[in-house]
């Protein structure tokens, strides 16, 4: 017994440095947090935003155009890809290595379209839905972008950062680890 607590206590240990490096070497990367770094949407904030993307989905009565801007390995789009396969998806992401991943995985989805680029050079004017997950540092930006090149009625979900300046439709909160945190829906 005293063995496994051992052995516990030292996994639990090294994922919890291991974790902090990887944390801290996003950070660094990210010019602190001016580019959102590869952490992908896990858990039930995720789980919310599937939900809440496929409410707006299968309400819809025309064919839908859904992006993730900076869509990592694509921990939102592609569970929504397979769900709603009759809808277009697009995922932009700068990362090589969350790009290839996604790349790999969405292989077998006929929907989805992938581009390693930069999230500014593409128009997001004929986009229905909006799923994404960036920093505090970058969602000014990000805001800028929608208002300058969204069309109306587009749908916005975020998880856990405000974008500042749009119109807040619902505020859901959930608790990550010890966090209390929230999905922002917007529309413009
Ligand atoms: C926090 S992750 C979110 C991944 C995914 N959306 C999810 O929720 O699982 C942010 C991603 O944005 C990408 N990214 C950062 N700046 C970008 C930009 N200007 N254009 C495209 N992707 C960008 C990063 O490479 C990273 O994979």
């Amino acid at each position: 017994m005293e063995t496994f607590a051992l052995v516990f206590n030292i996994i639990v240990a090294i994922l919890v440095v291991a974790f902090t490096i990887y944390i801290w070497t996003c950070l660094l990367i990210s010019k602190g947090g001016k580019r959102p770094p590869f952490i992908p949407s896990i858990g039930k904030e995720k789980k919310i935003i599937i939900e809440k993307a496929s409410e707006y989905i299968t309400k819809s009565k025309k064919k839908m155009k859904i992006m993730d801007p900076g869509c990592g390995s694509g921990s939102l789009l592609l569970p929504l890809a397979e769900k709603f396969g009759k809808h277009n998806f697009v995922g932009i992401d700068l990362g090589i290595i969350p790009y290839n991943l996604i790349k790999k995985k969405s292989e077998h989805l006929k929907n989805v379209e992938v581009y390693n680029d930069d999230m500014f050079k593409h128009s997001f004017k004929d986009v229905d839905l909006i799923v994404c997950f960036f920093t505090s540092q970058f969602a000014p930006m990000f805001s800028e972008k929608v208002l300058k090149d969204a069309k109306k009625g587009c749908v916005i979900i975020s998880n856990s950062t405000e974008l500042p300046n749009l119109k807040l439709i619902e505020k859901i909160p959930f608790r990550s680890w010890f966090f209390k945190s929230y999905v922002y829906v917007y529309r413009i």
